[in-house]
Parts: C-alpha cells; structure tokens; sequence
C-alpha cells in the first residue's frame, strides 16, 4: 500500500505503450481484472482495520479512477488513429478525369415514328397494331385487292410457307391490313395510325426489303375529302415545320380509296441540292382516299352510313427527306458511325402548334 504512486506510474506506462486495443485490453486486465494487481489489493482491503481500511480504500479508489480514465484516453487515441489509418487507405482522388462513357442515340426510324405520332396524336388518333405475318384476306383481299388485281404483282410480296385458315400467309406488304383489323372489332368513329414494319421483295438505293409505315383510318358519318385534306395538310407543315410549306393533293388510285389522291409537298433541287418548301418542284410523299365503300363492307360496316378519309406513308422516306439522309439501305446497316451521326441525342418531337425542332445527335 505504501507505493500506490509507483505502482499507478507503472501501469499508467503500460496504458499508455499499448500499441493498439488488444494489447490495452491486456493492459486493462493485469491491473483491474479479476485477478489484476488493483484488484487484488482492494480483496486485502478486508483485513484491514476500519481506519487502515478508510485510507487505503480511498487511495485505491482513487488509483482506480486515474488508471480508468488514463485506459479511456488511450483507447480513444487508438481508436482515432484506426480511423486516421482507415481514411488514409480508402482515399479516393476526385481530381483523377471520369472514365469516358459511350451514349447511345435513337434511331432515325424511332424519331420519325414518334414525331410522326405526336402531330396525330395531337388531332386525335390513337396507335393501333397488328401482326408482321397477315393472312392474304386481310392484306389483299378485303382491301379490294382480288387474286387476279394487278395491285398485287406490284407488291412483290414475300409469301410464307404457311397457312392459317386454308389462307396463304403473307409478310404484310403494307401497313393497311390494320385497318380492316381494326374496323372488325371498333364501331366508328374510328381514328387511328398504324405504325409498323412492312415488307417488300424489293433492294435498292430507295428500296429496302424491310421497312415502315404509318397508315390513317377515320370513319365517321360526316367526315369528307375536305377533312382529309386539311388533316394531311396540318401533318405536313407540323412535320416538316414550315407553315407555308405548299402541299398538293394529286388524282390517283388505290383500289380501298374511291377517290384517291397522292400529296405532293413543294420544293427545288437547285444545284443538285434537295430544299422543301421552296420552288416549283413537287416531291410526292404519301398516298391517301376516301376509304372505298367495298372496304367498309368487307369489315361488316354499314357504308351508307359511314364513311370517311385512309392515308398511308413511308418512314425512311419521311425521314430521308427530312434529315438529308441519301441511301435507305443505310438504316439497316447498323454502322455505329452512322447512328452516331444520323441519331438523335433525346426524343423531342414537333406539335401542330410549332415546337422546336429535334436535337440531332451530332450537327
Ligand atoms: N397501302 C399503300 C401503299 O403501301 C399506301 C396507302 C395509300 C395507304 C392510300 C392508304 C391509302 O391507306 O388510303 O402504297
């Protein structure tokens, strides 16, 4: 008992040489354990008398506390130093440049077809689909296209080893057969546009064995061939976003449109050079009609009663013409430096009432 000061700088030596929490852990034992060197002096604490004991407990007491308090700094100091440590090994270097990461763009076809569904969505139309493989009927047939019609040795169709319903099948020539589709199952008014994939035996700068339309069907009981005029009209100055943009409507035939009519936009080709919505050029883009009576029969709806305005187009040509792109077959070729030019960084698609045009991928 008489050297309690020894004793405490001893063991406060001991705290604080321990070189991490273990050997403090140990520290901490030898002294305060249950058999530790202070906690055996307090067990002698008993035999002591009441006045002995008094100091004695008091001085132990105290040595207790001091080498607590002195475990208590060194084990914080310790602990600090394991963060310190820590912090030093998992230290990041933000100033290092981000590693370069490649972003994709959408496809010209995409762009197209979302514009061109914004600017009817606008008026309307809701999208509707149908199947890549049709059934003659569907695609010849209720569309007054009959086996021995010269429209069908134009189709140069790809006819497929396979029948459904004693029905030849067919890779849709057109996107039209929608509309009997949907003419079948929806009672007019009608309003719809078909985007999809068509097919053609057909390979050239202008020509691709796969590609896309967009067909129009509205069926209702007053719509008329003003309708359809001021609806592809509207269509063309939204999608080429030039409102003065002259547009043509041409006699033609289609064998569903009873009369039928191609459109025409305005242009020149000064130089060599493509420029819509300038000179005294004309450049054909979609084909339309009043949707002919036989058509609305086939599909079991009353044509003294309805009646109203189809319309079908090309997307690579749309988007050719649009974007300057020169060969169709390029949008199949999945050349990445092509998509990177030709892409476009975000869909932003052109309204009735003049929105800024998309952002191309690359100027
Ligand atoms: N189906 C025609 C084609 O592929 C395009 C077309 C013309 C669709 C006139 C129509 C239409 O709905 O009325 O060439």
């Amino acid at each position: 008992m008489d050297n309690l000061d020894a004793l405490k700088s001893e063991i406060s030596d001991q705290v604080a040489a321990a070189a991490d929490l273990d050997a403090l852990e140990q520290a901490r034992i030898a002294a305060l354990g249950k058999k530790g060197r202070i906690t055996e002096m307090m067990k002698g604490l008993g035999q002591m008398s009441p006045d002995e004991r008094k100091t004695a407990g008091q001085a132990l007491n105290a040595l207790k506390s001091d080498i607590n308090a002195a475990i208590e700094a060194r084990k914080s100091e310790l602990e600090g130093a394991d963060i310190d440590a820590r912090l030093a090994a998992e230290r990041i270097d933000v100033t290092l440049p981000a590693r370069p990461e490649s972003t994709g763009a959408v496809h010209p076809i995409s762009q197209t077809v979302e514009e061109v569904i914004s600017i009817f969505g606008e008026m309307g139309f809701s999208v509707a689909e149908g199947p890549d493989m049709e059934e003659d009927w569907y695609n010849f047939t209720a569309l007054n296209i009959p086996p021995d019609h010269p429209a069908r040795q134009e189709h140069d169709t790809f006819y497929v080893n396979a029948e459904k319903d004693g029905q030849r099948m067919v890779l849709r020539t057109h996107t039209s057969p929608v509309q009997i589709r949907t003419m079948q199952v929806q009672k007019p008014p009608i309003r719809i546009i078909v985007p999809g994939r068509t097919y053609r035996c057909d390979h050239d700068a202008t020509h691709s064995p796969m590609f896309h339309q967009v067909e129009g069907l509205l069926i209702d009981e007053t719509t008329h061939m003003g309708h359809l005029k001021g609806c592809l009209n509207d269509f063309c100055r939204a999608f080429f976003g030039l409102g003065e943009l002259p547009v043509r409507f041409r006699p033609s035939y289609f064998p569903f449109t009873e009369p039928s009519a191609e459109v025409d936009i305005g242009c020149s080709f000064e130089g060599g050079t493509l420029k819509i919505g300038d000179g005294d050029d004309w450049l054909e883009i979609l084909g339309s009609g009043m949707v002919n009576p036989l058509v609305l029969e086939n599909c079991g709806i009353d044509s003294t009663k309805y009646q109203g305005f189809a319309f079908g187009m090309g997307i690579e040509r749309l988007a050719m013409l649009k974007y300057g792109i020169p060969d169709l077959r390029t949008f199949f070729d999945s050349d990445l430096r092509w998509l990177r030019h030709y892409g476009f960084a975000s869909l932003d698609v052109p309204s009735l009432v003049g929105r800024a045009s998309p952002t191309r991928n690359s100027p």
